[in-house]
This record gives structure tokens, sequence and C-alpha cells, in this order.
């Protein structure tokens, strides 16, 4: 499967990527891995293009900026989560709502945008989310944390490679 946005549409997103990133901290995440080897950043790009993608494949009317901007913020919690610290051992259950206040202090998001990233955890948080666009942006954090975490397997992998590569 290549997913790839039209040219007309990736200008869109890249000039609402461009404005998220200028009035906010968004880049700053790009110092956090989320998974594998992927930051925060990259992975919050990677959830806000497929999520475009699967609304253009699939004929979704959607809210293109509301669903780009929230894609782009669902994991804008700001810290990294895999160093042992007592105030974000349960990340999994409270990230979404630190996302979401951490981009209220940057943005006024509608309420299609705060529900994209209060509810992107759905099913571990178990209210799911009440608009097609942060169901889209669900699904596609799914699709894009499979392949960090596979890719990271395969570098793990490698690196055990690695250390059997002269056995003797
Ligand atoms: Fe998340
Ligand atoms: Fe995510």
């Amino acid at each position: 499967m290549q997913v790839k946005l039209e040219a007309e549409d990736e200008r869109k997103f890249r000039e609402i990527l461009t404005e998220v990133c200028r009035n906010s901290r968004l880049l700053s995440s790009d110092r956090f891995i989320q998974h594998g080897t992927t930051s925060v950043f990259r992975h919050s790009v990677a959830v806000a293009y497929v999520s475009f993608y699967i609304a253009r494949k699939y004929r979704i009317r959607v809210r293109e900026k509301a669903l780009i901007r929230g894609a782009l913020l669902h994991d804008y919690f700001l810290y990294d989560w895999h160093e042992k610290a007592d105030w974000h051992k349960w990340h999994g259950f409270y990230h979404a709502g630190k996302a979401l206040r951490n981009a209220m202090e940057d943005f006024e998001l509608s309420e299609i945008e705060q529900d994209t990233i209060a509810r992107h955890m759905f099913p571990l948080n178990p209210i799911p989310p009440r608009c097609r666009e942060a169901w889209i942006v669900c699904l596609a954090d799914k699709i894009c944390s499979g392949g960090e975490t596979a890719d990271g397997f395969r570098n793990w992998l490698d690196e055990i490679a690695k250390g059997f590569a002269h056995p003797i």
C-alpha cells in the first residue's frame, strides 16, 4: 500500500503543519522517542498524514484542518515516557489528557480537535471518540504505532545479529 497524498492535499498538509509548529512546542517533541527509533514529533506527523490519507482514500467527509491539527497534537504530552518517573508511570492512561491540556495552552481548539486528542487512546481509555475525525486519528495512531514498533523490533534483531556476527 502506498500512502501518498495528492499534490494539492500535500500542500494543505504542509501549510497546517508549518502553522502548528510556528505556534507551539511541537518541534521540541523531536527530542523524545515514541516507539522504536521514531520521535514523538515524527510519529505525530505520520499519524496526521495517514489520517488525512484515510479520509481521502475512503472519501470520508472531514473538517480537514481540525483533523490534521488534532492528529498533530494527539501526543503533545512533552516528556520522555520511557524515563522512570512516578508522575507519568500510567502514561498509557493519562497522556491523552496531558496532551489536551498542553495543546489548550497554545491554541484555541475546536470541539473536534479536543475530542480527537482526548479520545485517541480508545479502547485503553474507555470513552470512545464522538466524531469521524477522532475515529480516524484513533485508527491511524494504531497503524503508525504498529509500524514503528515493528521497526524497533527489526533494529533490535539487527543488534542481536551484529552480536553474533563473529561467533568464533
Ligand atoms: Fe498517544
Ligand atoms: Fe500516538
